[in-house]
């Protein structure tokens, strides 16, 4: 077997997403977590950058056991000593080194010929070495660096002192192909390339981040620099998640690789990177989205409820997620239906079945999800239904804080429509009093309560009434998404029951 280390930068490259920034405390936190799930390198900053950095690297230095704490410094001395002074207090130090070696950057940013950038990147390693045995080396811009020049300034910082190289696709401009031979490449030019790991750290620009990373591994890098959510800058970095997942789910295609990662803490540790930093997580976001592991449509509920491979490649328990969730909302069918009613310990007869299995698909077209609750409403009221007398068919209101609430109803009963209209003190008492106009009953209303069943503006409203006539008091129940109609539901019920009881 062949690990691949897992270099987790949410905290240096990650905390780069703009409007991303943690203080010193969530920072501690995160680097405990990622001890947690297990990544062999935590870089927990870039210490000359400013003193909350210096501060945060070296608590996680102090604080944190395990994996090997790296803090990022340009090719200065200066940059050296800050990184190493914050990273020494960990009993696993590594100094991370970089300096541009694309054509674009020597010429552009940093004005410096090859010679010169090729000096400066071996004294910086030089100079590491002499504080800390762990050096990593990275010719930024690698990617679009000159193939020739790359092969020279990789044999030469391994030559001084690097133990790992890592190859940054640094503006996410790779494919994933070319990316792969690129580091074949590097790993058959450069004579002393076995003294050392190859590391890549992409960026994800084009959206292939973690493509490039995993091509990467298939020809030879042995670390992968990602961040949880695949936080970082700009578009983001590889995102440690879909890697590790990645590596896992296709082990026919990456054989004997394996990650140190325990899975079953990805969620948990993305849900407190996301808490942290602000930074909401894409609900179809792979692994880790909250839709990861939800099906709405009949026809996949119904194959994940037969044999969960169907449509699901990766287990939700072994990342952390509870279980798969079947959405119920109007692309549901019978199958996931009945299957919720049955977990939820709900009895319907037979002939109840087709009823409540209407209803829900009546309510799936007006909400977006019909929650557990919504079913157990249902369901209770088709158990405790009693012959209806009078059934709701169609209401009208107008109402507002100028206008007399008035309100016309239509009632079926056998098979005659009846319809009536009132005004009232509200839209409901108006409702009420044109039941009352057609049942002939006047009852009188002793407590009314409404609730939400669910969350969401969508939400089911429950209406319960108690009716009094003649000296009888019944109870009504009803449910809508429409609280009117809910109230009338309500109220009908109850006068279907005093009609019943009689
Ligand atoms: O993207 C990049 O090139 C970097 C380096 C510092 C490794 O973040
Ligand atoms: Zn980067």
């Amino acid at each position: 077997m062949d690990k691949i280390i897992i270099f987790d930068t949410t905290l240096r490259d990650g905390e780069q997403s703009p409007g991303a920034s943690l203080n010193i405390n969530e920072k501690l936190e995160i680097a405990k977590q990622l001890a947690v799930l297990g990544v062999d390198v935590i870089e927990a900053g870039f210490p000359v950058s400013s003193p909350g950095d210096f501060e945060a690297v070296k608590i996680v230095a102090k604080s944190v056991k395990g994996p090997i704490v790296c803090g990022l410094a340009r090719s200065l001395e200066k940059d050296i000593d800050y990184a190493y002074n914050a990273v020494k207090h960990s009993g696993r130090p590594r100094i991370h080194v970089f300096l541009a070696t694309s054509k674009i950057h020597m010429k552009y940013k940093l004005k410096k010929a090859e010679d010169e950038i090729l000096k400066l990147a071996v004294a910086a390693v030089k100079y590491a070495k002499t504080k800390c045995s762990d050096i990593e080396f990275s010719p930024e811009d690698a990617s679009r660096t000159e193939h020739t020049f790359l092969h020279r300034v990789v044999e030469a910082v391994i030559g001084a002192g690097a133990t790992t190289v890592n190859i940054p696709d640094t503006v996410g401009y790779a494919t994933p192909f070319e990316f792969g031979e690129l580091i074949k490449a590097i790993k058959n030019n450069v004579p002393n390339i076995d003294r050392c790991v190859i590391s890549v750290h992409c960026h994800n620009d084009l959206g292939l981040a973690v493509s490039n990373s995993l091509a990467a591994v298939l020809n030879g890098a042995r670390q992968v620099e990602c961040t949880i959510n695949g936080l970082g800058e700009r578009a983001g970095n590889a995102s440690l998640e879909e890697i590790v997942m990645g590596v896992r789910t296709r082990n026919d295609i990456f054989k004997a690789l394996y990650t140190g990662v325990n899975t079953k803490e990805l969620y948990k540790t993305s849900r407190l990177v996301s808490k942290l930093t602000g930074m909401p997580v894409q609900p179809n976001k792979a692994i880790v989205g909250s839709n990861a592991f939800a099906h709405e449509s009949g026809i996949h509920q119904d194959g994940v409820l037969k044999e969960r491979i169907t449509y699901e490649i990766i287990k939700p328990d072994d990342v952390g997620f509870e279980e798969t969730k079947i959405v119920l909302g109007k692309h549901s069918g019978r199958h996931a239906f009945l299957e919720r009613i049955k977990r939820l310990g709900l009895d319907l007869k037979k002939d109840q079945i087709e009823e409540a299995f209407d209803r829900f698909k009546k309510l799936a077209d007006k909400k977006k999800e019909v929650f557990d609750e919504d079913l157990e409403t249902i369901v209770d009221e088709e158990i405790s239904k009693i012959p209806e007398k009078f059934h709701l068919l169609h209401f009208y209101i107008a109402s507002g804080d100028q206008v007399k609430p008035t309100a016309s109803i239509k009632l079926k009963s056998r098979n005659k429509i009846l319809e009536a209209s009132s005004s009232g003190d509200g839209p409901v008492d108006a409702c009420y009093k044109a039941v009352d106009k057609i049942t002939g009953r006047t009852g009188s209303l002793l407590d009314y309560q409404i609730r939400s069943v669910t969350s969401g503006k969508d939400a089911l409203g429950e209406v319960s009434v108690k009716v009094k006539s003649k000296g009888r008091i019944v109870s009504g129940r009803g449910a809508s998404t429409d609280i009117i109609e809910a109230s009338i539901k309500a109220y009908v019920n109850a006068v279907n029951k005093l009609v019943y009881k009689k």
